[in-house]
């Protein structure tokens, strides 16, 4: 098995290629930075930079990856369509990328609470709306 890991140098992501490592199993991560990236990630891991907003970023990285990984998720900020871009569009670019890849796995990094509008996480232009939104796009890939 050898994974992609996207958003690989946030917090989740460190931590998923940290135990994928640790466990032996190749890793390529996909980051936008690849000197933090360097500075971040342990020894041995496969480097890529790339950004989910830039489709044609991604291709090339992921031939020989049996499973996507998926921790991005926008910064909090004053964007109101960081989370829209990111967590819908991003992801969405991701999963329109596995599909053409051929890749079977799929493990999307998500939130509690997506189907609650009425959560405090919502007053982050509506992070969770986007994050449910694309659970029902991709139930409906399934
Ligand atoms: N942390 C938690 O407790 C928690 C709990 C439940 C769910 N989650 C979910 O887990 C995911 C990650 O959360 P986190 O706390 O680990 O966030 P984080 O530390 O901010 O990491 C987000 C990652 O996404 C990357 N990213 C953002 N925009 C990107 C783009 N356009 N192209 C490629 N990569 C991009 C960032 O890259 P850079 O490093 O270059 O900025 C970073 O590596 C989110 O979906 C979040 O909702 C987190």
């Amino acid at each position: 098995m050898k994974a992609f890991v996207v958003g690989a140098t946030g917090g989740t992501g460190k931590w998923i290629v940290r135990e994928l490592v640790g466990k032996n199993v190749p890793v390529v991560a996909l980051v936008r930075n690849r000197e933090k990236a360097q500075q971040t990630l342990p020894a041995g891991v496969e480097i890529l930079v790339g950004d989910v907003l830039q489709p044609e970023t991604l291709g090339a990285a992921i031939a020989d990856c049996d499973v996507l990984i998926c921790a991005t998720g926008a910064a909090p900020g004053f964007d109101p369509t960081a989370p829209y871009r990111v967590d819908y569009e991003g992801t969405k670019n991701l999963v329109n990328l596995a599909k053409s890849k051929g890749i079977n796995h799929f493990i999307l990094v998500s939130s509690l609470c997506v189907s609650q509008v009425f959560h405090p996480l919502n007053l982050f232009w509506l992070i969770l709306v986007w994050k449910n939104k694309l659970k029902i796009i991709s139930a409906k890939v399934e």
